[in-house]
């Protein structure tokens, strides 16, 4: 008995409303848009899919923050998309204020709702939902670290000629190019990853991975939908199904890898309350100083949106 409330109906907020209508695990999508005819048309388009593919979630289409009442769990992936040349970084004066205020617009209708933050830059929009919510942080958290590792991992996959499924790793920092994938906890059917391929093709595909998000950019003139709005419909089926699956999220840190007042991507485990536990990994100190350096581009975004306040 779950209701998810998908805010955004671009390219990536009405794939993760169709994936989680296609997952079948909660009774009721609303699709949220200021474009509400945007909204109302792809969440029909979705319901129209049900006879075909076989599912029972309702979806809805609404501009009307009042139909999002009483959401068990909020996507929010309203903002501008990056166009091909800039970063997520360069994305902050306008999504910081759509994120603010559907965040405000959202808890005005739904009490303890978890939300689950996809808008860029990243990090720093989770950081924007925390603080408007009120919410304690096990309850706000982003979406990167499944799609960044899902790259990695569909990269690995080519190189090595096995299944994506057999591919499992772990990848930590910011959203954008200073994040960290660990080749040490990365595994081929829990091989090391290291055994199966040579360090100059692992390398290559450790740098494409930091730069995934602007490959698919410059090929396609806006970013990404298919994986990060999967991405995050699998974070909401954790939470319905109470999986405690563990994924990397961007989360806030509380003293975790010697970090505090930062969200920042690391493994979480991810239940019905949301973050249930945070995964402080022992990390060397080279991995160490590659993910403070993340934190440190992190902060200074922090810091861009602290002073917009
Ligand atoms: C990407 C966007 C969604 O990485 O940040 O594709």
């Amino acid at each position: 008995m779950s209701k998810v409330t998908v805010v955004g109906a671009g390219n990536v907020g009405a794939t993760c409303a169709n994936v989680l209508a296609h997952k079948d695990i909660v009774n009721e999508v609303v699709l949220i848009d200021i474009k509400g005819d945007l909204a109302r048309g792809k969440a029909l388009d979705s319901w129209q899919q049900a006879p075909i593919d076989y599912y029972s979630t309702r979806l809805m289409g609404t501009e009307d923050y009042k139909d999002t009442a009483g959401s068990d769990i909020v996507v929010i992936t309203a903002g501008i998309p990056r166009k091909p040349g800039m970063s997520r970084d360069d994305l902050i004066s306008t999504n910081a204020k759509i994120v603010t205020s559907v965040t405000n617009s959202i808890m005005e209708h739904s009490e303890n709702p978890i939300i689950i933050v996809v808008s860029n830059p990243l990090d720093v929009m989770t950081y924007a939902a925390h603080k408007a919510s009120g919410l304690p942080s096990s309850r706000v958290f982003g979406m990167a670290g499944i799609l960044d590792t899902a790259r990695y991992r569909a990269f690995l996959a080519s190189a090595l000629n096995v299944s994506p499924k057999d591919i499992q790793a772990v990848l930590m920092g910011g959203h954008g190019d200073t994040m960290v994938p660990l080749p040490r906890y990365t595994t081929v059917a829990g091989i090391p990853v290291k055994e199966m391929i040579d360090d100059e093709t692992l390398d290559a595909i450790v740098e494409r991975t930091k730069s995934g998000g602007g490959e698919l950019v410059k090929l396609m003139g806006t970013s990404a939908w298919y994986a990060p709005g999967a991405a995050a419909a699998q974070m909401v089926e954790a939470i319905v199904k109470n999986e405690n699956r563990i994924y990397p999220c961007c989360a806030l840190l509380n003293g975790e890898y010697g970090l505090k007042d930062i969200f920042l991507g690391v493994p979480v485990k991810l239940g019905k309350g949301g973050i249930e536990e945070l995964l402080e990994l022992k990390l060397t100190a080279d991995e160490m100083e590659l993910l403070t350096t993340s934190a440190g581009h992190v902060r200074s975004v922090m810091d861009v949106f602290d002073n917009m306040q």
